[in-house]
Parts: structure tokens; sequence; C-alpha cells
């Protein structure tokens, strides 16, 4: 075999998932293990969801439906947009590689912050474009030095708001400021995958700057079904945009990609408001409950709209991630992010925070951490 993949594809780092809990149990021995490592919603699926998935199962002998008729009207319906306005994907992961197939050719540039999430930039590197990535600024997205780095080269900006992984969150005012000093010719796209967790009041009148996308750069925000609806697994996210950028979108995209029993989970998942309101409610009350308990270890947590956020752990973070496999409990370490002494953690049940909580004290204490703080 010789094998000739070209040099921009060679250099791809993969994407460095969570571990997964059986891989863990399977390589540390270790059993009822948790995962606190990728955002997921601890409340399980929706069982309306789990319902309607089960109801179509038995007609996984067909295609679905390539237009999402349904789905795609449940989401306008949810967001308040015209279907037309809506571009559904397997997961949002999707549509920002719609995105980047859709604008980036080779050479073309596109703007991320550093740290954020990290899909954009490998999609980016596929295509052949070129990343221009900008630090974040006392752990915010740093708006200025992105309007500075536009070039007539820049085709795509993408901001995640809240971002991942800070947690923070750029203001309404602070954005409208940012959009009005770009040119038309950028797309700006607000990576919202964690937006339902944030306050209705903090949010950016994405709506209002596609109806008046005359005065301003176009603006596309992404939305998953796999945070707030608990339907990770399932891979169901949507962009909204104006339907320009979404007919683009439907161009460069496969004519099935979201499958069967995703179409049909997701749109009863819409439907069951309890069990969102629910996990907006628990993860409020775990977010606030867990930063109580780790500044009281001598820990420092960070303020966050999501359903994670970072702390400072006051000692080398991979090491604690380590000694934390060991007790079942899996967080991510912050380091190959630039925060060597951070930790991310997603908010659990109460139970899996309190596991949490166990761990994180004696991991600190073995590790000498608690003593040094
Ligand atoms: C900021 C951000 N955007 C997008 C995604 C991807 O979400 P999806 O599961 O819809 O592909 C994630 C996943 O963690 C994320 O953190």
């Amino acid at each position: 075999m010789q094998l000739s993949a070209p040099q921009h594809i060679a250099a791809i780092v993969p994407y460095p998932p969570g571990k997964p809990m059986d891989e863990l149990e399977r390589e540390y021995g270790v059993t009822n293990a948790i995962k606190l490592a990728s955002n997921e919603n601890p409340w399980g699926p929706s069982p309306k969801a789990v319902a309607a998935i089960a109801q179509m199962l038995s007609n996984l002998h067909r295609y679905p439906d390539g237009s999402s008729y349904a789905l795609t009207r449940g989401v306008a319906q949810w967001v308040g947009c015209a279907p037309e306005e809506i571009v559904l994907g397997n997961g949002s992961n999707e549509v920002i590689e719609f995105l980047v197939k859709a604008f980036v050719g080779t050479g073309d540039r596109v703007i991320t912050s550093h740290p954020s999430f990290l899909m954009y930039q490998k999609f980016v590197q596929v295509r052949g474009g070129e990343n221009v990535v900008i630090d974040l600024k006392a752990m915010r997205h740093d708006l200025e030095a992105i309007a500075t780095a536009v070039t007539d080269r820049t085709r795509l900006i993408f901001i995640d708001n809240p971002n991942n992984p800070t947690g923070t969150l750029i203001s309404s005012g602070e954005f409208d400021r940012f959009l009005r000093s770009l040119p038309q010719s950028v797309i700006v796209v607000v990576d919202e995958a964690y937006v339902d967790f944030v306050d209705t009041a903090e949010r950016i009148d994405i709506l209002g700057y596609i109806a008046n996308c005359d005065d301003v750069p176009a603006v596309v925000s992404l939305r998953t079904f796999s945070k707030a609806f608990g339907l990770a697994g399932l891979r169901v996210g949507f962009g909204i945009m104006h339907r320009e950028v979404a007919s683009l979108l439907h161009r460069v995209r496969q004519p099935f990609n979201v499958n069967l029993p995703a179409q049909a989970g997701a749109l009863a998942a819409l439907e069951d408001i309890d069990h969102y309101q629910r996990t907006l409610t628990g993860t409020a009350e775990g977010r606030k409950w867990l930063s109580a308990e780790v500044t009281r270890l001598g820990c420092t947590a960070y303020p966050s709209h999501t359903n994670f956020f970072l702390i400072d752990v006051k000692g080398d973070a991979t090491r604690l991630y380590e000694a934390m496999l060991y007790k079942g409990v899996i967080v991510r370490s912050m380091k190959a992010y630039g925060y060597p002494q951070y930790i991310r953690i997603t908010v659990g049940t109460a139970a899996e925070n309190e596991r949490f909580v166990g761990a994180l004290a004696d991991c600190r204490r073995d590790l000498g951490y608690a003593d040094a703080a």
C-alpha cells in the first residue's frame, strides 16, 4: 500500500472525545463510572423522544424524509422563524461542516478563538483553508482583535457563545458593535450550542439580524439537541440563517443526513417541555451547589452560563484527571487548551455531583494540592 494523502489532511490531529465510560471500566477495573467530560445531559433523553424513536424502528427499511419536513417545521416553530431559515444536521457539527464546505476554498481564511470548540478549525483544515486563531482575552472572545484580523480573504468567523471551554458570554451590545464593525462580505457564525442555559434576556437577537441583513453581515446561529434536549447520541443539530445562506448549505449536504429515528426523536423532544425545563432547573441548581463545594475545597470555580464550568484545581490538572479516573470519575483536563491547572466538568445529577466532589477532595489530598492551597 502506498498512501499519498495531501499534507493538509495528514497534518490534522483527530478530535479528542471524552473518555467513554465502558472504556474506563475496562482499562481501570472500576465499576459505576460517571462521565462529566462531554457536557451531556445527565438526566437522559426525553421519555417522549424515546417512545417516538421506538415507534419508528419498524420503518428502518425506509430512507428518511430527505427534507426532514416535519422536524424542520417543528424546529422553525420552536425558534420562531420560517422553515426555509433552518438547516438540520447530523449534530450541529455537521452544520459547521456545511458552512465550511459551502464558503471556504483553498487559501480562504476563517477566524476562530483559542481556546474554543475545536471542530471549526478541523473542518477548515480539511478544505485546505487557513485558520486565523485569536487568543481569548481574560477568558472571553477578543472581539476587537477578531475584527482587526479580518481581511478580504476572510470568509467565516466562528464565535461560540457561551464559549466552550470557558462558559463565558458576550453581551448583545458587544456583539452588535462587533458586527457593525465588519465588512458585509464575512459570515459570522454564533455557535449557540449552550444557549438554552443562558437567561433569555441576555441572548443575542439572531432573528433580528437575519431579518435586517441589509445593514449587517450575514449571521448564522448553530443550535443542538445534544445538550439541553439530552439527545447527544442521536446526532441532531440545526442552523438558523437567512434563506439564501440555507439554500447554499442544502447544496453541499447529503440527501438523508438526518436519519429516521433522529427526525422522530428530536421532534418529540421539542414537545417535551417538562423534560427540557427540568434539565435547565437541575443544571442551574447543580452548578450553584458544585461551585460552592469546590470553593470550600480550596479550588476556584469560574462563573459559567452553561451546563459545564472550569475549575482551577491549584495543581497539575492532568495528574488530577488521571487520579480521578481510578475513582471512576471522568472529567477533562484543560492542559491541552492552555490552562494547565484547570479541569472542565459537566454538571451531573445530584448523586454524580456528590461523587465528583468526594473524588476531587480525595485526589487533591493524595496529590498534595490541598496542602499547597
Ligand atoms: C460549542 C459547541 N458547538 C458544537 C458542539 C457539537 O454539538 P453536536 O453534538 O450538536 O454536534 C459542541 C459539543 O460539545 C460544542 O461544545
